[in-house]
C-alpha cells in the first residue's frame, strides 16, 4: 500500500508542469499537497529552522547515483573517484568515502581537504592544470597519485622526482560536452598532452626514468553519447599499450544528468556494458588486469541538491512578471555563467495555478535564474526550490555584493543535519587587515 501511495504521488508530481517528467526519481515528492524530501523531510520546516537561502543535499540520491555507476560496470577493479570540485563540504567527502569512492582533486587545497576527510593518499588523484611545479612538489610530499598534463611539467617533474610514478592526462582531441566552457578534450583546449605527442613523452621518460602507471582523459561535462567515451577509450588503449608499468586507466567523467523536462541523461548502463567489455578485452590483449577509474562529479551530486530561496518581491513591469529572490549569482552562478537551466518550483504553493515568472536574484547586474517559467502562483514570502543544485553550485558560490554564503544541510536517513553555518559579518572581515591609519573611522563606525 505504502509503495502504491508513493507511485501515485510521483505520478502526480510528474503530471504538474513544474516537475521534470524525464527524471526517474525526483528529490522532492508531493505528499498531501506538500513537497517533501526523501525520508519525509519537509523543506519548509528546514527553512524555518535554518533560514533561507539554504542548500539541502539528500544522501539517498547520492547513494542511488553511486550504486548506479558501480552496478553499470562489470570489471574486476572499478574505482569511482569523486570529483570533489562539484561539492566539497567535508561531510559530503566523508560520505563518499563511506560509499567506497576515492577522490579526484584539482588543487593542493582539495588534496588537503581530502586527507582531512579521511581519504588515504593512495585514494586521491590530483589532476592539476597550469599550477606551479612547487604545488606539484607539495602533492609529491603528501604522496597522492599525480596526473601530469603537460610535457614541460613531465620533464621538470622527472628530473626532480625520478622515482615518483605518475599518470598522464591525454588530450584525445575530442570535442564533446554541452558547453564550450566545459569542453576540455579538444585540440584547442589547454588541458592534457596531445596523443600526437607520445614520441616526445617517450623521449622524456627515457631520459628521466619516470614510471608511467596511469593514463587519463577527461573531455568535458554533459556528454550524452556513450560512443564519445568509447572513442576516447580507444585512444587511451592505443597509448596505454606503450607503457609496460601501467596500473590504471582513468576515463574521467562528463556523464550528463537531466536538468529539465524531457532532458536525456547519459545511459550509464549502456556505457557500462560497452566500456566493460572493451576494457576486459584490452586487459586480455596486454595480459594484465588494470584498474578502471572514473571521476564523476555532477552525476553523483547534482540531483541530490536543492537550493531553497525566499521570494522577496513580485514585480510586474511592462513586459514581465519578475519573482525577485533573496539570493543571486553569488550563490548559484550556473545560469549566468553557463546559461544552465535549473528547474524551479514553488514549494509554498505546489498545486497552485500555474503563472509565468522570470525568476531573478538581488545582485546589482543581470542576475536571472529562469526566464518565463511556468510556476505555481507566487506570493511574496513564498519559498522556491531551484533543483539540481548539488553540483557546481555551493562550490562556486562567492561573497559578491558582500553577501553571506548560505548554510548547507545534509539529509541522512531522513534526518537533517546542518553541515555549514550561514556566514556572518565576521566571516566577511576574516583575513582583512584593518589599517591603523583608519582606526578613527573604524571607531566611529563601531560607536555610531
Ligand atoms: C579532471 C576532471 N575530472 C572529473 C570532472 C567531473 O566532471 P563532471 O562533474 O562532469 O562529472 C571534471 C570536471 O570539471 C574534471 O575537470
Amino acid at each position: 500500500m505504502r509503495e502504491q501511495e508513493k507511485t501515485t504521488t510521483f505520478d502526480r508530481l510528474n503530471s504538474i508542469d513544474c516537475a521534470p517528467q524525464a527524471f526517474k526519481s525526483f528529490i522532492m515528492f508531493l505528499e498531501n499537497g506538500q513537497y517533501q524530501l526523501h525520508g519525509g523531510v519537509d523543506p519548509l520546516s528546514l527553512c524555518q529552522q535554518y533560514g533561507a537561502p539554504l542548500y539541502v543535499y539528500d544522501a539517498a540520491i547520492i547513494k542511488r547515483q553511486y550504486d548506479r555507476i558501480r552496478n553499470a560496470f562489470s570489471v574486476p577493479d572499478l574505482q569511482i573517484m569523486y570529483a570533489c570540485k562539484a561539492l566539497s563540504n567535508i561531510n559530503i567527502l566523508r560520505y563518499m568515502r563511506q560509499l567506497g569512492a576515492g577522490l579526484d582533486t584539482v588543487s593542493i587545497q582539495e588534496v588537503e581537504l581530502g586527507l582531512k576527510a579521511g581519504f588515504t593518499a593512495s585514494e586521491i588523484i590530483y589532476t592539476p592544470n597550469c599550477v606551479s611545479i612547487d604545488e606539484i612538489a607539495e602533492a609529491v610530499a603528501l604522496g597522492v597519485k599525480i596526473n601530469i598534463d603537460n610535457t614541460s611539467v613531465l620533464e621538470q617533474f622527472g628530473q626532480m622526482f625520478p622515482d615518483y610514478p605518475v599518470c598522464l592526462r591525454i588530450n584525445p582531441h575530442i570535442l564533446a560536452g554541452l558547453n564550450a566552457k566545459t569542453s576540455v578534450g579538444h585540440i584547442d583546449s589547454k588541458f592534457g598532452i596531445s596523443f600526437h605527442q607520445m614520441p616526445l613523452v617517450q623521449r622524456i621518460i627515457k631520459v628521466t626514468g619516470t614510471k608511467i602507471i596511469g593514463v587519463h582523459m577527461h573531455t568535458g561535462s554533459g556528454i550524452l553519447d556513450p560512443d564519445v567515451f568509447l572513442q576516447g577509450a580507444e585512444i587511451l588503449f592505443n597509448i596505454a599499450a606503450e607503457f609496460p608499468n601501467l596500473e590504471y586507466l582513468d576515463f574521467g567523467s562528463g556523464f550528463k544528468v537531466p536538468y529539465r523536462q524531457g532532458d536525456a541523461e547519459t545511459d550509464i548502463e549502456e556505457l557500462g556494458q560497452k566500456i566493460s567489455k572493451r576494457f576486459k578485452d584490452f586487459c586480455k590483449e596486454i595480459g594484465r588486469d588494470l584498474t578502471l577509474m572514473f571521476e564523476p562529479g555532477k552525476f553523483l551530486v547534482s540531483e541530490a541538491g536543492s537550493f531553497l530561496v525566499k521570494v522577496n518581491v513580485v514585480k510586474q513591469t511592462t513586459s514581465t512578471v519578475f519573482a525577485g529572490i533573496d539570493s543571486g549569482l553569488n550563490h548559484l552562478i550556473r545560469p549566468m555563467f553557463y546559461d544552465a537551466y535549473h528547474e524551479i518550483s514553488n514549494v509554498s504553493n505546489p498545486e497552485g495555478k500555474k503563472r509565468f515568472y522570470t525568476v531573478v536574484g538581488y545582485i546589482c547586474e543581470t542576475d536571472t535564474f529562469g526566464i518565463n517559467r511556468k510556476i505555481g502562483e507566487i506570493k511574496e514570502g513564498d519559498t522556491l526550490c531551484i533543483h539540481n543544485a548539488g553540483a557546481y553550485c555551493f562550490s562556486m558560490a562567492s561573497n559578491y555584493n558582500s553577501r553571506f554564503r548560505p548554510p548547507e544541510v545534509f539529509v541522512l536517513d531522513g534526518q537533517a543535519h546542518l553541515i555549514r553555518e550561514r556566514e556572518t559579518m565576521e566571516d566577511l572581515l576574516k583575513g582583512q587587515i584593518q589599517l591603523p591609519i583608519f582606526s578613527n573611522a573604524k571607531a566611529e563606525v563601531e560607536h555610531g
